[in-house]
């Protein structure tokens, strides 16, 4: 069978799969105040569809994927999700992003079922602050779950912060001492403008080429990039174990090294964060039958999918916030 491929060059062995749209957290920059995407969640794809949805994807050349949500720990059969996924033999890395609150508890089964990979969402090192940022005071928690998975033999675990200016664009010095004997990535993420954070937005969004800069003078250096990375430029220095990547979703060029695809948590497939439509395939994964006409109808839509986003012409597209796609 073909691989994923569409009309730009570009092929598609990245699939990220949002479990569930509800978050327990509250950060200002994804649900701004007033704003719960726990509303209305529809019935979640049970596991023998996801286990359809996967066969089709690794049929057609997926071999990363990435679980989301919302927050995808809150599903109660994650474990079974993770080990589903690891008995689809294409399948080679297993992902998921998480806000971390249920590390301590948790991670161990996940790892035992065959996760590969972790992204920890940390805005900040510093207690108040990563508690003003995300509504809950959790840092200590979450960092101690940080240190047990670090001793599980995970691939890779990477931290997110998301970079708001007056709220965590200061802190690097804290970064760099944490990240000195560590073999850990933290990312910092340029807030992107969606459907319900345009006021967040205005007051905190800071772009990330200042930051490069400051790195590249300090001896940091752009990595190359893997085929099935995501959309980090990562940056190593000799004296650190760790790294450090930066996702500038405003950059020039950013769309154009663009690898993965989304399914939401409803079954729809989304060609781009910031686009428009949502291809249901629920329809598709009933049965066992569907799955040449599944194949097809993914291939086929790929088709329409376009060379970048709109960000730069005011597009927030019609994602209210990243947590109902998965970001
Ligand atoms: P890995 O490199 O596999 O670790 O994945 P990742 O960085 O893509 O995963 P993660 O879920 O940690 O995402 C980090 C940030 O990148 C989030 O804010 C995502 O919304 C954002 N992101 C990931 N893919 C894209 C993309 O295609 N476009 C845009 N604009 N943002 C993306
Ligand atoms: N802009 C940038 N990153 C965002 N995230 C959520 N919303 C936004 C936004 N508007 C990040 C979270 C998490 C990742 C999945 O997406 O912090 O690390
Ligand atoms: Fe790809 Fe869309 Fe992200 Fe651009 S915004 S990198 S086209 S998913």
């Amino acid at each position: 069978m073909a691989m994923l491929a569409d009309r730009f060059g570009r092929s598609f062995p990245y699939l990220r799969l949002s479990l569930l749209e509800a978050c327990n957290f509250r950060c200002g920059y994804c649900l701004p105040d007033g704003h719960h995407a726990a509303h209305g969640q529809p019935s979640l794809l049970s596991l023998p569809e996801i286990e359809r949805l996967l066969r089709a994807f690794a049929a057609l050349g997926m071999r990363k994927l990435r679980l989301t949500g919302g927050e995808p720990t809150l599903r109660k059969d994650l474990v079974d999700v993770i080990a589903l996924a690891a008995s689809v033999p294409e399948i080679e890395k297993i992902a998921m992003t998480t806000n971390g609150v249920l590390l301590r508890r948790q991670v161990r089964d996940w790892r035992a079922a065959g996760l590969t990979a972790l992204n920890v969402s940390v805005d900040s090192l510093d207690r108040e602050r990563f508690a003003a940022i995300t509504g809950h005071d959790r840092l200590d928690d979450i960092l101690a779950g940080v240190e047990d998975a670090l001793g599980l033999g995970f691939d890779a675990v990477k931290l997110n912060a998301v970079l708001l200016r007056g709220l965590n664009d200061e802190q690097l010095p804290a970064w760099l001492d944490y990240l000195r004997e560590r073999d850990i990535a933290i990312r910092f993420i340029e807030l992107m403008q969606t459907g319900d954070n345009r006021d967040y937005f205005e007051r905190h969004h800071v772009r990330a080429e200042a930051l490069q800069s400051q790195l590249e003078a300090a001896g940091w250096r752009a990595q190359p990039r893997a085929a099935d990375a995501g959309p980090a430029i990562e940056y190593a220095h000799p004296d650190y174990a760790g790294r450090i990547g930066v996702i500038a979703p405003y950059a020039r060029d950013f769309c154009a090294s663009c690898n993965r695809l989304r399914v939401t948590a409803k079954g729809d497939l989304r060609l781009c964060l910031f686009g428009e439509i949502g291809i249901p395939l629920r329809p598709l994964l009933q049965d066992d039958s569907q799955h040449e006409l599944l194949c097809a109808t993914i291939s086929r839509q790929l088709g329409i999918k376009r060379d970048a986003h709109r960000l730069h012409q005011g597009q927030t597209g019609l994602v209210p916030h990243l947590a109902s796609i998965g970001g």
